[in-house]
């Protein structure tokens, strides 16, 4: 059975709450702090562009143990508007609201894997993994 904690983002506490969540499951787990703070600024830009661009949504955390090595998955779900081009979204700097376009390049750059799941009008799944090494 898969453990899952999920946090639903309505408005900017939630966005703390879900860091919260994240920085816990990381602790529990043995994340160093380094790759604590890596997963809770993931997690803060992914809620926070839930709340900016779907307007609500869920952060969901979930525990992993695949043949014995230890990793955390965060799962950023929305029906908001999705994305036509994910490739767009990928580059730095690119923003449609005036931001710096740095949240979604630097969650990749932060976790171990990373993956996009979104069509124009169809909501947005995010997925990233992070493993303890
Ligand atoms: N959940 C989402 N639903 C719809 N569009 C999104 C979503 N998340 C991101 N986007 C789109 O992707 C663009 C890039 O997101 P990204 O987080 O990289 O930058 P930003 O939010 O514009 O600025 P920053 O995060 O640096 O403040 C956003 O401007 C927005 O158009
Ligand atoms: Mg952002």
């Amino acid at each position: 059975m898969t453990v899952q904690s999920c946090v639903k983002i309505r408005n900017e506490w939630d966005i703390v709450a879900a860091r919260q969540m994240g920085r816990n499951v990381a602790k529990d787990l043995g994340f160093g702090t380094v790759d604590q703070a890596r997963i809770t600024t993931a997690i803060s830009e992914l809620a926070r562009n839930i709340y900016l661009y779907a307007g609500a949504g869920q952060i969901c955390i979930e525990e992993m143990n695949e043949y014995g090595k230890i990793g955390l998955r965060v799962i950023a779900t929305d029906d908001g508007p999705g994305i036509a081009d994910i490739r767009q979204v990928m580059e730095d700097g690119f923003s449609t609201s005036g931001g710096l376009g740095a949240g979604l390049p630097g969650v990749k750059r932060l976790m171990d894997s990373f993956s996009i799941d979104s069509e124009s009008g169809q909501g947005t799944t995010i997925n990233a993994v992070k493993w303890v090494r």
